[in-house]
């Protein structure tokens, strides 16, 4: 059975974004692969060196995992810090890593202009720290979004060259994966860029009902069409994306002739979005909570995935380091 390994920091909750662009596709390959769904504690370092409750940030992720249905009798779930192997790996893959390459990638650029007191090296290398999770248990397809491309590129990379380097034919190359048939981008509300963690342009999975609908309604929108069958602005367009996700083929094809005609009514549209969205998510904010009163369970299901994560990533640094040339017992 094919591998897949994905992973998401713990950095807050899970928001709509993240489901779509990645958690959703976990799901589903649950059922038809040999899965690793983690959570990247060790990766929110770069960002927040000194959290204020690791275990309980994994907790958090775990319990939203769980609440999105991945079933840990089907796939791994485990915390990324649980499995040390890793590191073995990514001190590996950076011997062989640039720093030309590693300083030209966007997401270093961008952390580097957000936290300039802090362009600390492992932002640098959080492309190979994501590279030795993913090559850690040999993946060969990677659930995520579409603002992960990059990192995958990495990824590839870094595999080919220890492969030449050391002339084996150790590690694949991982593809990304997403349940669409294009990598997905879900979309801020305040009109620009991606969903991300800013409270004014995210809706969370953990949202309740009211808090949904004073979001949706206060996404930011335009003056109306200009003439028909206009091209949608983007503020538009990501109404649109909103309804393609949660909502039916008929309420998307309404709104969209709607548009089409001139006569659509963004209060009506976003309405309609609203109480799509928590139709969708209203299950799983039942089922997170749930899950967060029973910190038992969760610790227990983590106990488990890092058993059967550290097995898988044991033998892949049994081949690395004796290709590499060390002895076989550390
Ligand atoms: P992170 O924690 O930022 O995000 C987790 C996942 O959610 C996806 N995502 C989105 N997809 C579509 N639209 C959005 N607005 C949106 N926002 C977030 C991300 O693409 C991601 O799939 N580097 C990773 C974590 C990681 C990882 C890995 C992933 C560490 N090691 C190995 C895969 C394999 C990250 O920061 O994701």
């Amino acid at each position: 059975m094919e591998t897949v390994v994905s992973g998401i920091r713990p950095t807050g909750n899970l928001h709509i974004g993240n489901y779509f662009g990645a958690v959703k596709s976990f799901v589903q390959m649950q059922n038809a692969y040999n899965c690793y769904f983690f959570i990247a504690d060790w990766h929110s370092l770069t960002t927040y060196p000194k959290p204020d409750d690791i275990v309980q940030n994994a907790r958090t992720i775990l319990a939203e995992y769980l609440a999105c249905g991945i079933d840990p009798e089907k796939a791994t779930i485990y915390i990324q810090s649980d499995v040390k192997e890793v590191l073995e790996l990514y001190l590996y893959l950076n011997m062989n890593a640039y720093l030309g390459e590693l300083e030209r990638t966007t997401t270093f650029k961008e952390k580097a202009r957000q936290q300039p007191d802090n362009v600390n090296a492992g932002l640098l290398t959080y492309p190979t720290l994501m590279a030795a999770d993913i090559l850690v248990h040999k993946a060969v397809k990677v659930p995520v979004g579409k603002d992960q491309e990059q990192n995958m590129e990495m990824t590839r990379k870094f595999a080919r060259r220890f492969n030449n380097i050391y002339d084996v034919e150790l590690f694949p190359e991982p593809a990304s994966f997403s349940f669409t048939s294009k990598a997905i981008k879900i979309p801020g509300l305040d009109g620009s860029g991606k969903m991300g963690k800013s409270d004014g342009n995210c809706i969370y999975l953990k949202e309740d009902a009211a808090s949904i609908r004073k979001k949706v309604m206060k996404a930011v929108t335009d003056s109306g069409p200009t003439a028909p069958n206009s091209e949608k602005p983007e503020v538009i367009q990501n109404l649109f994306t909103f309804l393609d996700i949660v909502s039916t083929k008929d309420t998307y094809d309404y709104f969209n002739g709607k548009w089409n005609d001139g006569s659509i009514r963004y209060g009506d549209l976003k309405k309609q979005l609203a109480e799509d969205i928590v139709a969708f998510n209203e299950p799983i904010r039942e089922r997170i909570e749930e899950y967060m009163g029973n910190t038992e369970l969760l610790d227990k299901i983590a106990r488990q995935g890092t058993e059967k994560a550290h097995e898988s990533a044991r033998k892949t640094i049994r081949q690395v380091r004796e290709i590499i040339g060390f002895r076989k017992h550390p």
